[in-house]
């Protein structure tokens, strides 16, 4: 039976990266300004949106669980039986299938769809409070073909923090990592212009927000017509009211000696840089297409250091790539080990749909995966309790 009361309530759960965060708030945003409620309990919830991510397989296996784990939970223990929608990547990787996976989700909207949620639900909440049983409903909705989103969706003011926000420079990625499905969940690069991302800037900041992330995930890449990053950084920087900002994702390739330069210069521009390295091997670089080579990331790192004095860095590392030997991951230990990153996310590698690596062979086994994830976890957790230290 549906609650009547609690008809237009709806609880977001996100996962996955700062990019799904924001999604999130776009939709939370949408959602509000056609009058839906939003609720942090999932109990009370009439409609249940899951953000989801497919990164990594183990980012989607959490999905697949706390959906199921939704179905036991709400039928019919409480007497509300939501409707729910499954949003973001893994929607765009599964598309409908995922009602032949998941039978109780109802509706499912790629990254590229967000802005039609609100119309989906209204379309169903009309359609189910005819009906009693939502098992008899059979109605499914499904939108995973759209391409760019338009403006309009970044405008609505939502923020979770009171004084930070998220603002999303591009959307999706065209470096075809081989590893990663962000360029086929997501759709090629697309730069929103510098004027709209300047006005939500400013948007932002007159609704009491005083810092901001700048999220893509290859920020060094954005152009739109004569302005890049480091002249998009300089605008944002001029930002009356704005006391400080950041960007990430960074990519080794496009990342250049001008923004270290601006950010050595800029007040507001935080002297944090998070640029993934992935591997130190060269053979495996170029089996990830990563299109830069160790030594072109080591001389990176030294010019960051040089021009941004005590700035930060952070890396990303995939560890068990296909072929990966104990050579290529000594080649990796003993960068992680010389550079000294201030932090380090490392993944073990899982093979993902659409990706050109999925056709290599996934040959290095679970148990050596977790060997080297453990070695250097435990090497990047001694050089982060120490550079700590030092810094105190
Ligand atoms: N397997 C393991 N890690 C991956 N990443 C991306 N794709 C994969 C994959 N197939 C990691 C990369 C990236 C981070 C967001 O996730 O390190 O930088
Ligand atoms: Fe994926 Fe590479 Fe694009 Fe990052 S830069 S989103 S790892 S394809």
């Amino acid at each position: 039976m549906r609650n009547n009361k609690l008809q237009k309530s709806v609880y977001v759960r996100t996962f996955g990266c700062q990019m799904n965060v924001r999604d999130s708030e776009v939709i939370c945003g949408l959602l509000t300004t056609n009058n839906y409620e939003l609720t942090s309990k999932p109990d009370e919830a009439n409609i249940i949106i899951f953000n989801t991510c497919s990164v990594r397989q183990h980012a989607e296996d959490k999905v697949w669980s706390e959906i199921g784990r939704f179905k036991k939970r709400f039928i019919p223990k409480k007497g509300i039986v939501p409707l729910i929608g499954v949003v973001g990547c893994m929607a765009q990787n599964y598309k409908e299938n995922i009602f032949e996976r998941a039978s109780n989700v109802d509706f499912v909207v790629g990254p590229s769809d967000i802005d039609k949620i609100p119309g989906i639900i209204n379309k169903l909440v009309a359609h189910s409070s005819q009906l009693i049983d939502k098992d008899l409903l059979g109605l499914k909705i499904w939108e995973t073909d759209g391409n760019i989103r338009p403006e309009e969706i970044y405008h609505t003011r939502f923020y979770e923090d009171k004084d930070h926000a998220y603002v999303v420079i591009s959307e999706g990625c065209s470096n075809l990592c081989s590893y990663c499905v962000v360029p086929y969940v997501r759709g090629s690069l697309k730069n929103r212009n510098y004027k709209d991302i300047l006005k939500e800037v400013g948007e932002a900041v007159d609704n009491g927000i005083t810092r901001i992330t700048l999220l893509g995930q290859n920020v060094n890449a954005y152009q739109y017509e004569n302005v890049n990053f480091v002249k998009l950084v300089e605008f944002v920087e001029s930002v009356k009211g704005l006391k400080e900002f950041s960007f990430i994702t960074s990519h080794p390739k496009d990342t250049s000696l001008d923004l270290f330069q601006a950010m050595a210069d800029l007040e507001k521009l935080k002297k944090y840089l998070h640029l993934p390295v992935q591997s130190g091997s060269d053979r495996i670089l170029k089996l990830m297409n990563r299109g830069y080579t160790r030594d072109n990331y080591l001389d990176l790192i030294r010019n960051y250091r040089k021009i941004v004095k005590k700035g930060v860095l952070t890396t990303d590392i995939i560890v068990g790539f296909p072929s990966e030997t104990e050579k290529d991951f000594q080649d990796t230990y003993n960068l992680v080990r010389d550079t000294e990153f201030n932090a380090a996310f490392i993944f073990k590698y899982s093979p993902r749909p659409h990706t050109a690596a999925e056709r290599l062979t996934d040959d290095v086994p679970r148990e050596e995966k977790e060997r080297r994830h453990k070695i250097v976890l435990d090497l990047q957790k001694k050089i982060s309790q120490n550079k700590a230290v030092c810094s105190k």
